[in-house]
């Protein structure tokens, strides 16, 4: 069992194979952190590593005695106001307007693998024994009110994920202001906190910066999880590379209104939370009420931050995705969306579908514009029946006939969505998130249906269920368009209007359950707006999401780059569309579009039929899917940051995992005239296997292509020149 408790002293002990994480109830009843960090050899002390110690100008708890102070000692899950000053994880506003609590450990439960979060998405286990799960319970006992502390560390890889629930058991109403899901007080800030921000197509771009004392906070107030800062962060050491060095990191499952930060005091400690974001945020909790708070995940890695990245990868992949489409090939697809915008007609969507057909591709994506009567962004949203100006053969229709050209078919829906010109505006104005007496925003033209409302929730059900029922559909897209505004549901009472955000993720995570569970087989692919919802929360409901809407290649470097820091490549939608590249007006080569799209679920977004030479993208087509298993299982390391230096290379790579195969891209923006000659070091290879470079008949061990690198002559490159150039590598074990 990888948890340890030891009664004498009341510590407790997570510890995996490589991992130790401790903590310790405190004379005051409080827990007390100890350690978080490589594993430490199991003893039943640990209190030294407290120093307990008088300060001059601290307040201390005891009367009589100036060592006791929570302001010097590590806090597990700390709260205000009772001689600690840092921002707490949680707080509970009480009917005499005290925020002032004492929660006291009580009891401990502990069992193998992981119970669900009802209601909420969450990594889970497969086998009891990957895994062992702690459940501390604190008490208040003049608020008689329960916190549960919830712990499951994973045995092999020691990922810890958290969560944390407050329970009312008194009969006063309480207001619960503030629940994060994790806290941490690192004894030191000698780290650099790593973030993915940005904003619409220019999502999760890598920012470092050294931590300083004071708070230094990301998040997001949109609902949504955002493009603009991804709920996770990271704390490494300065010296810390891909390679090389400690790194922690810190991700929420979840996909609204996030905080995360570190708060440096003055002696030196980093406190680190996430979890919901506490401003304009609180719950009501009535007598025998409880509210559960999003699970976080933690990753400690000592290999760096491609090491961090593999646990995360690993982990979200296969314990995080579910369903069916978890361990299958996802199809190489063609959606429409650049190719024809809203205006197109049944007879282009078959000849499109055809012509992809005929290049190997394999499912064909019907994007917006098929439904109510779409020409733009401006109707519609919330009809999901086929318009049948353009589609006179209903959904069915045309995806019998894609289906009979050999491809299968999928559609896109925006269920949060309704326009104001809709049937459903019409039957129901009081359905959107708005407020009473004042001006509803919009965002491209729409409005944000109430998904804190079952009705409407059951209503969206309802609709795209028939829409699912009556045509072969595989894939559904499910986009996104617009942040919150007005966040007032009428649905619920004065009081509980803070909590119409959160609840309105709820409605989402519902909807995509009903569906995910009724449709077992199809491949939901989230989105919104391209990437400003791509969190774990989505993943555990839609194994894919697309990763942006900037398709072009070299943009697409940065943020794939970024994202891959967490999530597995498998799940971001990478995509060659037409050039000039609708997003930036960038040229550049389909060779350069495809080897960026390959690093990613592939696909294609253009008009096919305009295309003139169907060969190269049937030869595209027909390279990944000979190296599909490994692009989509293998693991992947990237080697050279768009984000470092000048930014001009960026490399990474993927390799099987019995190290058999790899396949490897460089690429460079801009060239560089009568430069050295570049060397490839390669990753995760067997030292002394030989590797033969396809399209070459040369040979090297894998010691030779890590440690001495693959010097990069024209065999292995394009003799062309200019910008925007690149280098595909395959080796494969000699057998
Ligand atoms: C969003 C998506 C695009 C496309 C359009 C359709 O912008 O990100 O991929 O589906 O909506 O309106």
């Amino acid at each position: 069992m990888p948890i340890h408790y030891t009664s004498s002293t009341q510590t407790f002990h997570l510890q995996s194979k490589q991992v130790s994480y401790i903590f310790r109830v405190l004379q005051n009843g409080q827990l007390g952190h100890l350690y978080y960090g490589k594993k430490l050899t199991h003893r039943e002390d640990y209190s030294h590593l407290h120093r307990i110690e008088a300060r001059s100008n601290t307040a201390a708890v005891y009367e009589g005695n100036l060592d006791f102070s929570l302001e010097t000692i590590r806090q597990e899950f700390p709260s205000y106001g009772t001689t600690d000053f840092r921002e707490p994880a949680f707080q509970v506003e009480q009917p005499d307007g005290s925020r002032i609590t004492q929660f006291e450990f009580m009891d401990y439960a502990i069992s193998a693998g992981k119970p669900k979060l009802e209601g909420l998405p969450a990594v889970y286990t497969e086998k009891d024994k990957e895994a062992s799960t702690l459940i501390i319970r604190l008490h208040d006992d003049r608020l008689n009110m329960d916190i549960h502390l919830s712990y499951t560390i994973f045995e092999k890889t020691g990922v810890i994920t958290r969560s944390s629930s407050f329970t009312n058991r008194g009969s006063d109403t309480v207001k619960l202001s503030k629940g994060m899901s994790l806290s941490v007080d690192m004894p030191d800030y000698d780290y650099e906190m790593v973030h993915l921000s940005g904003a619409w197509a220019r999502e999760r771009h890598v920012k470092t910066r050294q931590l300083e004392e004071g708070i230094q906070q990301i998040g997001s107030t949109r609902g949504i999880s955002s493009a603009q800062h991804n709920p996770f962060f990271a704390l490494k050491r300065p010296h810390t590379t891909e390679h090389t060095g400690e790194v922690f990191g810190f991700s929420l499952v979840y996909s609204g209104n996030f905080k995360a930060q570190v708060e440096v005091d003055h002696f030196g400690t980093s406190r680190a939370m996430i979890g919901l974001n506490d401003f304009d945020f609180s719950w009501q909790l009535q007598e025998g009420e409880t509210f559960q708070t999003p699970e976080a995940v933690m990753v400690y890695s000592s290999s760096g931050m491609n090491g961090l990245s593999h646990a995360f990868h690993d982990l979200f992949s296969k314990r995080l995705v579910r369903g069916k489409w978890r361990d299958k090939e996802r199809p190489v697809l063609i959606n429409n969306w650049e190719g024809t915008y809203f205006n197109f007609t049944e007879d282009k969507i078959v000849e499109m579908a055809e012509q992809a057909k005929e290049c190997g591709i394999e499912l064909f994506v019907l994007d917006d514009g098929w439904f109510g009567k779409r020409d733009d962004d401006t109707t519609s949203l919330g009809d999901w029946s086929a318009d049948e100006r353009k589609l006179p053969n209903g959904v069915k229709g045309l995806a019998d006939k894609v289906k009979a050209a050999g491809m299968d078919f999928g559609l896109w829906f925006e269920p949060e969505m309704i326009s104001k010109e809709s049937e459903l505006y019409k039957a129901h104005p009081d359905w959107l998130l708005q407020a009473e007496g004042r001006r509803s925003s919009h965002g491209r033209n729409q409005f944000v249906l109430d998904f804190s409302r079952k009705e409407v929730v059951d209503h969206m059900y309802n609709q795209i269920a028939d829409v699912l029922k009556g045509a072969p559909i595989s894939y559904i897209k499910w986009d996104m368009n617009r942040p919150l505004t007005e966040i007032m549901s009428s649905g619920y009472p004065a009081e509980r209007q803070q909590e119409i955000a959160h609840r309105y993720v709820l409605g989402v995570y519902d909807l995509y359950e009903r569906l995910t569970s009724d449709f077992p087989d199809v491949l939901f692919e989230s989105c919104a707006s391209g990437g400003c919802r791509f969190d774990p929360g989505m993943l555990y409901y839609a194994p894919q999401t697309w990763t942006s809407d900037n398709t072009d290649a070299i943009e697409r470097l940065k943020i794939q780059y970024g994202t891959s820091f967490l999530y597995p490549i498998k799940t971001m939608g990478a995509h060659v569309s037409d050039v000039p590249n609708h997003q930036v007006h960038r040229i550049t080569s389909l060779e350069t579009r495809a080897r960026v799209s390959f690093f990613g679920n592939f696909g294609y977004e253009l008009d096919i039929t305009k295309e003139k030479d169907l060969s190269v993208l049937k030869d595209q087509v027909s390279f990944y899917k000979k190296h599909r298993t490994v692009l989509q299982e293998g693991r992947f390391y990237r080697l050279e940051s768009p984000f470092e230096g000048d930014g001009n290379v960026t490399s990474w790579m993927v390799v099987d995992e019995h190290q058999q195969q790899a396949v490897a891209a460089r690429y460079q923006v801009l060239e560089k005239p009568n430069s050295g000659l570049p060397r490839f070091y390669f990753k995760g290879l067997l030292e002394d296997v030989l590797y033969q470079v396809e399209g070459s008949d040369e040979s090297f061990y894998g010691s030779e292509l890590m440690h001495a690198g693959l010097p990069l002559q024209h065999k292995y490159t394009w003799k062309k020149q200019g910008d925007y150039q690149t280098t595909l590598l395959v080796l494969n074990a000699i057998k």
